[in-house]
């Protein structure tokens, strides 16, 4: 598995994040975190394929002070996709491929984010941010 870990960025409101890769055959999970560092991230993107209540679920949420926040969970969603579009702002934007929008509100009011990590099972292939 994977991991990209990247500091020290600065990533501001109306600034996008162009996320491109392969989900792994046979894929448990992955995440892509958003925030100032491991233990406070304005938005924690978790989709998960075999969760042990929801089976295939969206789980979205925040973590302050290495607390997690209250879950988000989208059962409906299809998570066949692999390109994601994080926009940053009052309400992360995330575009799936199937042009369906997933948000979640910055609940941290984090201005900036100057950390980024993406792990578990996805093969990133591409990475940028506009
Ligand atoms: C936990 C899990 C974390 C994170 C969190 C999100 O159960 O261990 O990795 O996904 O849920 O709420």
């Amino acid at each position: 598995c994977q991991e990209l870990e990247l500091k020290n960025v600065a990533l501001t409101a109306g600034e996008k994040l162009k996320v491109k890769g392969e989900i792994l055959h046979d894929a448990e999970r992955f995440q892509i975190d958003l925030g100032c560092d491991p233990e406070d991230l304005a938005l924690h993107f978790n989709p998960r394929f075999h969760d042990d209540a929801d089976g295939a679920v969206l789980v979205c949420n925040s973590k302050t002070g290495g607390c997690w926040g209250d879950e988000k969970r989208e059962i409906d969603n299809p998570l066949c996709f692999h390109i994601y579009n994080v926009y940053t702002f009052d309400m992360f934007e995330v575009e799936l491929p199937d042009g369906q929008e997933v948000q979640f509100p910055n609940r941290a009011g984090m201005d900036v984010i100057t950390y980024i990590r993406i792990t578990g099972d996805f093969k990133l292939t591409s990475f940028k941010i506009c």
